[in-house]
């Protein structure tokens, strides 16, 4: 099969398409045919070899942490799912998104949401269910509350303001000045042009804040947080970690790790449907232009999602 791969970590560059030999599914696992993968900020740090050393000793690496597709065989002991059906997962640390087929244990894959295409769905799992697990899961949003969501024109932010108007919250996006238009029409009910104001000197308050850009600085949150109010992180900073635990207060500050979930994706998938909720796609690049897909994602000021589509024409 067809595969995007690095032997070693560095620039865009590094990945090449190449001929790998086709998976077969382990016990409980399904052998997937994909359709579409998405970029996500950790296949940039994974390519350049940052961040957690996931990839040690593992080169070389197939990145990719987003597939849809559809199953093309089952494994012994699979009871969830057929070949032929329609499905979108989180592969997890080991990534191996960007290749023509993957296998998955079942219990990381949902049905693909029916009223979208797999390029479309393929944009949903990562971003979808982090969004999903720090708002509903950890912050426990409520109606009637203010959240901001900081970093909303990404990947993770574009869910999280969605998934803030499903839960019947007051909604600020902080975003630049080009991607205002989407991010309205994604639902937020205010918006916070970072090149120009600094939210936690603009004297309001939020019952929960939303770090979807992956730097927030807790001491600096608690100007604009309720007294009550949570902030959630998408990436761990040790001084907001400090900051929380030397000054308690009723404020509170968390990070949550992505869990890889059926039932999310069952519940995004039912929320798409049900057409209170759609990925906001920047851009299509397919398979054979990983590296300009790379590339144009590391500019920064993306308007939700970049995806790879692996199989063309859609299958
Ligand atoms: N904990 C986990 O398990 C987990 C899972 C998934 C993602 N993450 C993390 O979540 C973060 C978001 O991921 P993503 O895939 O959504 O990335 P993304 O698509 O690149 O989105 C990040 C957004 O943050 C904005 N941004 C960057 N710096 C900012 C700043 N200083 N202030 C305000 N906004 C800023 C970016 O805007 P511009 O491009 O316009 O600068 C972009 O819109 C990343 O840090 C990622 O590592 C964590």
């Amino acid at each position: 099969m067809r595969a995007a791969r690095f032997h070693h970590y560095g620039g865009a560059e590094v990945i090449e398409i190449e001929e790998v030999a086709k998976p077969q599914p382990a016990r409980r696992e399904v052998l997937v045919r994909v359709a579409a993968s998405s970029l996500n900020a950790g296949d940039i740090a994974g390519r350049q070899g940052k961040g957690r050393p996931v990839h040690a000793g593992k080169l070389p690496h197939i990145p990719g942490y987003d597939i849809a597709g559809v199953i093309e065989a089952c494994g012994p002991g699979v009871t969830s799912f057929i070949p032929g059906e329609q499905v979108y997962a989180l592969t997890g640390l080991r990534a191996g998104g960007n290749a023509e087929y993957i296998c998955l244990h079942q219990d990381k894959l949902g049905y693909a949401p029916a009223s979208l295409d797999l390029v479309s769905a393929a944009s949903v799992p990562l971003a979808g269910m982090t969004a999903l697990q720090g708002l509903y899961g950890r912050a426990s949003l409520r109606a009637g509350q203010r959240l901001l969501v900081i970093g909303a024109a990404g990947g993770v932010g574009s869910f999280a303001v969605q998934l803030g108007k499903i839960a019947g919250c007051h909604v600020t996006a902080v975003c630049r000045d080009h991607q205002v238009a989407e991010i309205l029409a994604l639902g937020a009910d205010a918006t916070i042009d970072r090149t120009r104001e600094d939210y936690s000197k603009l004297g309001e308050r939020w019952d929960v804040i939303y770090d979807a850009a992956g730097h927030l600085d807790f001491a600096e949150a608690r100007r604009a947080l309720g007294p009550a109010g949570i902030a959630v992180a998408t990436r761990a900073y040790p001084t907001s970690m400090l900051a929380a635990r030397l000054q308690p207060t009723g404020q509170r500050y968390s990070f949550v790790i992505t869990q890889s979930r059926g039932h999310d994706l069952a519940l995004l998938a039912r929320l798409i449907d049900a057409g209170q909720l759609r990925p906001l796609i920047d851009r299509v690049f397919p398979l054979d232009q990983i590296q300009a897909a790379h590339r144009y994602y590391e500019q920064g000021g993306i308007r939700g999602k970049v995806v790879v589509a692996v199989a063309h024409p859609l299958l």
